[in-house]
């Protein structure tokens, strides 16, 4: 009976270890279940402490993790209560002893745990008796967290089965925790490659922007040019309707708008507009850039700058172009295709671009200056060039003048007040050809001239030069030719060569032969002397401005001769040696030259050029002379 009854007991036994074994199978493999349905951290939890409380009949269940670096649990889900988070610290309290321990426990009534705190009974108006907690251990055995379940239903306490079961769950809650955390990290890794991927794009779309804008300035002649360049550009990137720039004219301080309309592209609209007038001028001088929502009903509205637009100004960015110290002006999008307003990043590409904007507006404005200097610079040249020719008119001026004195005959002296005056016409040709100069207006009057006229002028003028010299003038010119050239620059370099002829046979005298013929098309101008040659220490150099071999010479007078040979598309030639030098200019005639009609030189037609441009030569403006005469050698 005994054994019987044994058997029974133990049968009992048996059963109950079976009936706990399944139960915690049971809710092992519906909580497995569970876990399989989400990653998400605090569901999960939840979803456990709802498991652990329903399994264990408890009335409420807290889930504390551990805060590693504080040394502290945070409560992070609570399941039957309203205390949403307590702080912890390890060692403290039982969850905290759990936690330090690494061990489960297990009581009937808290109150006898002197560890246990109270205050939080007293803050909650909750009694807590039976007490049971585990800690959550992952799988490396290091505690992460503590589960608390309290009050087993109906005054009962938590069995050996309750904490098995706990401990059971708790290393799943562990696992499920370490996966959420590894799953979250690797979705943040997976944000961060993404952003970073955004972000890099983002750079390169920039960088290409700027590449372009960089090559796109670098080829602008004009301001007009560089800023369409840049806003057209803008527009593009930033969705935007259309796009201004202001910019501080250097020299004289005015304010000018450029307005370009992506549906006008060719033209680029230029206002004058007054401080302080319109959006472009507010955020010259703003810090921040400026943002408006509805540019219409804004006060700062201008209709002479925003009304140039081919569409009703809403949304408006701008920002100031920053300058060496004072901004140098400013630059905005007006208006967002779709209807849409600016976005922080239009904000970013706004300033890199006004950025970029700034140095280009700098880089031209510095390379005008510099191209300025550089015609200052060519007007010294031509400056010291004329200055140089200034000795013809003033030695035949000062050769009349000494005549007049000695002329009793009126008729005589008002002759030879005439030729004075004709060397007052050609100074002030002379005057003229530097100012036009200055203004980058290069100007040769090519006109029909009759040779016999121009070398009869120029042998009289001559003889002033060879007075008082034992030098003999011959001139042996084709009298029926009729050629083009510019008369005042052909006269001015026969006189720079027959003046050197003379300086060159000063010593011992000799015959100087002036001759003009055609050969083929050209028309040759040959000025030879009998003196004795060019001097070897600068033979080769001659036609290069300041070689000279003279006392008190600049240099400049074959450089010029040069000059004006290459102005009319010719060249000029010397031959040299101990019987004497010959120089001689020549000056293509493309164009048939027409018989010769008696008359004196007359002015060609506006549109009367000479022979077109040769390879080496830029464009040339003829501009029509400012004075009827023509300017006389
Ligand atoms: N007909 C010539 N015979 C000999 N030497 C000459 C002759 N023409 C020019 N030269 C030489 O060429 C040099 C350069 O001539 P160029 O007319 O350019 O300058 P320059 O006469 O010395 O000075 P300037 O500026 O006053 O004319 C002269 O110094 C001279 O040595
Ligand atoms: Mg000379």
């Amino acid at each position: 009976m005994v054994v019987a009854a044994d058997g029974r007991e133990r049968l009992e036994q048996l059963e109950l270890a079976f009936v706990r074994e399944r139960r915690i199978a049971d809710a092992l493999r519906e909580v497995g279940g569970a876990l399989g349905t989400t990653l998400e951290l605090d569901d999960l939890l939840e979803l456990i402490l709802g498991k652990v409380t329903e399994l264990l009949d408890a009335d409420r269940a807290t889930l504390y993790l551990l805060d590693d670096t504080n040394k502290e649990l945070v409560s992070r889900i609570v399941v039957g209560q309203n205390v949403r988070s307590i702080r912890l610290k390890v060692g403290h309290g039982i969850a905290g002893t759990v936690a330090h321990s690494g061990k489960p426990f297990r009581i009937r009534d808290a109150y006898e745990d002197p560890r246990f705190e109270r205050q939080w009974d007293a803050l909650t108006g909750y009694r807590t008796t039976s007490m049971l907690a585990a800690p959550l251990k992952n799988h490396l055995g290091r505690t992460i967290g503590v589960i608390q379940v309290l009050n087993k239903v109906r005054g009962a306490e938590f069995t050996t089965e309750d904490e098995a079961l706990l401990i059971a769950l708790s290393t799943q809650a562990a696992v499920a925790i370490d996966n959420s955390r590894l799953f979250l990290s690797l979705i943040q890794k997976n944000k961060q490659l993404l952003d970073m991927t955004d972000q890099l794009e983002r750079k390169l779309r920039d960088l290409e922007l700027l590449f372009e804008l960089e090559r796109a300035t670098a080829r602008a002649s004009t301001v007009e040019q560089l800023l369409t360049a840049v806003m057209s550009r803008l527009v593009l990137a930033c969705d935007a309707q259309g796009a201004a720039t202001l910019l501080v004219e250097e020299e004289t301080g005015d304010l000018v708008v450029y307005a370009y309309d992506p549906r006008h592209p060719e033209t680029i609209e230029c206002v004058g507009v007054k401080a302080g007038e319109g959006f472009l001028c507010a955020a010259m001088d703003a810090e921040q850039p400026v943002r408006i929502e509805d540019g219409t009903a804004d006060a700062r509205f201008s209709a002479r700058v925003e009304g140039v637009f081919s569409f009703p100004v809403t949304r408006v960015l701008a920002l100031s172009l920053e300058g060496d110290g004072r901004p140098l002006g400013s630059i905005g999008l007006f208006g967002k295709q779709g209807g849409l307003g600016f976005s922080n990043e239009d904000v970013d590409l706004l300033r890199l671009v006004a950025a970029n904007a700034a140095t280009a507006v700098r880089l031209f404005r510095a390379s005008r200056a510099r191209e300025v200097g550089e015609r200052l610079t060519s007007i010294g040249r031509l400056l010291s060039q004329v200055i140089h020719d200034f000795k013809t008119p003033m030695t035949v001026i000062s050769g009349y003048v000494q005549l007049m004195v000695d002329a009793k005959d009126g008729a005589q002296r008002s002759a030879y007040a005439e030729e004075v005056l004709k060397q007052f016409d050609l100074l002030s040709s002379m005057q003229r050809e530097v100012l036009e100069f200055a203004r980058g207006e290069r100007t040769l009057f090519v006109r029909r001239v009759y040779l016999k006229k121009f070398f009869s002028d120029i042998t009289r003028q001559m003889a002033h030069e060879v007075d008082g010299r034992a030098v003999e003038l011959e001139v042996d010119v084709d009298a029926k030719i009729v050629a083009r050239f510019d008369e005042g620059r052909v006269a001015r370099a026969i006189f720079n060569l027959a003046r050197n002829a003379i300086e060159a046979m000063a010593e011992h005298g000799g015959r100087l032969t002036i001759s003009a013929q055609m050969v083929g098309t050209e028309l040759v101008i040959r000025v030879r002397d009998t003196g004795p040659g060019i001097p070897p220490e600068v033979e080769g150099r001659i036609f290069q401005s300041f070689v000279t071999a003279k006392q008190g010479g600049t240099g400049l007078g074959l450089a010029i001769v040069k000059k004006i040979a290459e102005e009319h598309d010719g060249r000029v030639e010397v031959e040299s040696g101990p019987e004497g030098a010959c120089f001689s200019l020549h000056l293509p005639q493309r164009e048939r030259v027409p018989p010769a009609v008696p008359a004196t030189a007359e002015p060609a037609p506006a549109n009367d050029r000479a022979p077109g441009p040769g390879p080496k030569r830029g464009p040339r403006r003829t501009t029509k002379p400012s004075r009827g005469g023509s300017a006389k050698g």
